[in-house]
Order: structure tokens, then sequence, then C-alpha cells
């Protein structure tokens, strides 16, 4: 046998626990993303966390996504497999393999893996949202997409969120942007630092969000993609931004936003939470990934969608001081001094009603027991003594109310109890 480590063991660095209350209220975010998006006929998906690594190789094997972060190894039939670091590309390998009829419109929520530094908000391990449409090519969809993403916010009291807009143009327009913005840099190459020569190297349009000072004044001179849009494009774009407007979800354009997947066509978007420090404030993101059907071996098909991170919209949450945690506990705990029994049947019967109940295990004072009544956060303790059990009652103890305790038939302590929930 392996011996014990010298330490007890700790979750991996960038991997947390999550424990109650906030265990509960992740739950609590994802109903209400679930609501929200059902009310407009998404449907809920759930890819498998493993996929072959080519999957994830659509998301650009420049980007750092795909090249430093990704859990990949070889499976035992020698299969070159990786843990999702997102569900976009999971998602659109399930549309080609199923063909479901179009437009297909699901959400998902899941974990997902990045080899990332770990830092408040930035976990190897982390959690999304998010919806998915294929085969639709309506810019009004484009609307409809984000508008969702605006409402989930709204759905946990999030407000301060600003949603920033952006066109990178179909493929070739894309193409001709790219080439023009790494012209652009290489003139200006002596201004730049090595690491941002290196991204040059690798995505000149990652340079375009380079937050370093000494790139500042090269991507301030950059050539902006407004003026690399097909007509088409355009037009795309502008019908985008007249739908955001006819319902009222405010937003910015951003000519820089270029997201750090490859997969993105024409519109692109980022929701960037106010309360959070600049580092990690990117609480969501999207856009239109028309080419990755295709990709991943299916015939061309367009798609959308968006992923919102959970941890971060919780940490965003913390600091606007909305959607708290709460520790809802049981209803009603049992206090039993007779040995255990009637605590045993009585919690049975109550949970079978439908009643939150719990009880202590292994007897203990009255005090001791009713300390854990009070921890349990019930609002009723249900006293079993000896004098209760020969008269075929139970006491009744409000924990929250100054009501005094009352005793009550053993046969209807459940019907009691319901009435006094008003359940
Ligand atoms: P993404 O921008 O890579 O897009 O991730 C979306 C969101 O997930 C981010 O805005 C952030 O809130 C959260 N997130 C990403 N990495 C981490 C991390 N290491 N720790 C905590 N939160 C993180 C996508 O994943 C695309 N699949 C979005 C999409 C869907 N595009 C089209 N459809």
């Amino acid at each position: 046998m392996t011996p014990a480590p010298d330490q007890p063991f700790r979750a991996l660095t960038g991997m947390r626990d999550v424990l109650a209350p906030e265990s509960a209220r992740r739950r609590a975010l994802v109903a209400r993303f679930a609501a929200t998006v059902e009310l407009a006929g998404y449907r809920e998906v759930q890819p498998p966390l493993v996929e072959e690594l080519g999957v994830f190789l659509r998301m650009g094997e420049a980007t750092d996504v795909v090249t430093k972060e990704m859990y990949d190894f070889e499976d035992r039939d020698g299969t070159r497999v990786a843990l999702r670091p997102e569900l976009t590309a999971g998602v659109v390998r399930a549309f080609v393999q199923h063909h479901p009829t179009t437009p297909w419109k699901v959400w998902y929520s899941g974990t997902n893996f990045r080899h990332e530094r770990p830092q408040r908000g930035r976990y190897r391990s982390f959690e999304q949202v998010g919806v998915e449409v294929l085969g639709v090519d309506d810019p009004d969809l484009d609307v409809e997409v984000i508008a969702l993403a605006w409402a989930s916010f709204a759905a946990i009291g999030l407000r301060q969120v600003r949603l920033l807009v952006n066109s990178l143009g179909e493929h070739e327009d894309r193409d001709r942007y790219n080439e023009a913005v790494r012209d652009h840099f290489l003139a200006r190459r002596s201004e730049l630092g090595e690491a941002s020569l290196a991204t040059l190297k690798r995505n000149p349009l990652r340079l375009l969000d380079s937050k370093r000072p000494e790139d500042a004044g090269a991507v301030a001179a950059a050539p902006r993609i407004e003026d690399f849009l097909s007509p088409a494009a355009a037009a795309h774009f502008e019908r985008v931004q007249d739908g955001l407007r006819a319902l009222e979800v405010p937003f910015e354009v951003a000519p820089r936003l270029v997201r750090g997947l490859d997969y993105y066509r024409r519109t692109t978007f980022e929701f960037v939470a106010d309360a959070l420090d600049a580092a990690q404030n990117a609480i969501g993101g999207g856009g239109r990934y028309d080419g990755l059907a295709e990709d991943l071996g299916g015939s061309p098909t367009d798609g959308i969608g968006f992923a919102l991170g959970v941890d971060r919209m919780l940490l965003a949450c913390d600091a606007e001081a909305v959607f708290p945690a709460q520790d809802e506990g049981v209803d009603v705990f049992v206090v039993d001094l007779t040995g255990g029994a009637a605590a045993r049947d009585l919690t049975h019967e109550l949970r079978s009603a439908g009643v939150a109940a719990d009880r202590r295990f292994g007897g203990g004072s009255m005090k001791s027991q009713m300390k854990s009544a009070d921890r349990s956060g019930a609002r009723f303790a249900l006293l079993v003594g000896e004098d209760e059990l020969a008269a075929g009652q139970v006491t009744v103890r409000d924990l929250r109310g100054d009501a005094p305790q009352s005793g009550v038939a053993r046969d209807e302590v459940v019907a009691e109890i319901h009435r006094r929930l008003g359940t």
C-alpha cells in the first residue's frame, strides 16, 4: 500500500472545492440562467468533459488556450485527448455528429480546464454557462443571443456590466486585416518588447489587446477593422447595432476587441464587470464562428454563442453586494432524548412528507442537541423525551419566534408542521 503523505492532500493549484452555501448559490445561478434562456426556446446540451484533442485545436493553434493551457494526454488506447477548455468546440462537434434540425438552440453549464497562472478570478478549473445556436445567419439572432446574456446578468441583479461589440468581418476580411496588422507592427517592431515580438509572430491580432505600456503607441496607430469589412459584413454589423438599440441593450463599439480564440468571424462581443479589477473583469464573451462546423468535418453552418464565467460573475455579485449566498438549512430538527428510534422514525416521516428535517446522531444531552438544532438553521425543534414518549406526544418549539412551546399528538405532528410552515 502507498504510505500516507507527510502533509494531508490538498486540492491542486488553481482548483477549488466549492462548499455550502456557495455551492447552493452556484446552483441557483445556473437555474436563473436556464430559466432565462429556456424562455427563448433554448434546450440543454451536455457534451462530454473529454474530447479528441483535434476538436479543440480548431480554437486556434496560435492561441494560448491551445498552445499553453490545454490538459491533453494520451488515452489508454493511444488516442490523443484533452479535458475541455471551453464548451463551444464540443457543442459544434455534437451538432456535426447528430445532425439536429436547425436552428439548433442549446444552452449548457459545466466545468472547463485551462492550465493558466492562477489568480483571483482565474482558475485552472472553472465553470461556464452559455448558449450556442447553429444554422442561422440572421443578424437578429446575434441580437437575441447578446440580449439573453444581458438578461442573465439582470436575472441575478448584476448592474455594473458593460457590453463591448465588434465585427471581425468575414473570413477573408479577417485575413486581410490580420496581414495589415502584422505589417503595421513589423514596421514598428523596434518599439515592441520581446514578449510582444513573440505574439506578433504567432498571432498579430492579439497584439491589439496588449496591455504593455511600451506597445501603447503602436497599438493606438494600428489599422482599424472597420476599414476592412466587406459591404455584407458591415451591413450585418449595422443591423446588430440597430437591434441592440431597439432592445435597449447599451453597448460600446470596441474596434480592438479580438477575443482570445481564433474561430470568430463577424460579430464578437465581451462583457466587462466594472466592479472587478481589470485583470479578471471579463465576465463573459462570445461571437460568430461561421467556419467551425466545417473545420470539424461538417457542412458549412453558421454559428454564434457566448459563455459567461460563473466564478467571475459571482465575484462581481460580491463586489456589487447582490445575489448573496443563502444557507437555507432544514425546516425541522428532531431532538430525541429517548435513545434515537423516535428521531429515526420522525425524520423519515417528515422527509417523506416533503419537510426538510435533520437530527443528531449519537444522542447527547438536551443542551448539546439544542445547540445542533440552532446550528441547523431549523425553524422548529421537535422534542421527544420520556414524558412525550409515554403520552404519545411531541413538543414543538419555535426556534425563531417567541410563541410558547406546545405538545402535539405524535400522529398529527407532520400535519401540524405543514400548517405552521404554510406548506
Ligand atoms: P472565453 O472568453 O475564453 O470564451 O471564456 C468566456 C468566459 O469564461 C470569460 O469571459 C471568463 O469569464 C470565463 N473564464 C475563462 N477562463 C477562465 C479561467 N481560467 N478562470 C475563470 N473564468 C474563466 C469561450 O470560452 C467561448 N467558448 C465563448 C463562446 C461561446 N463563443 C462562442 N460561443
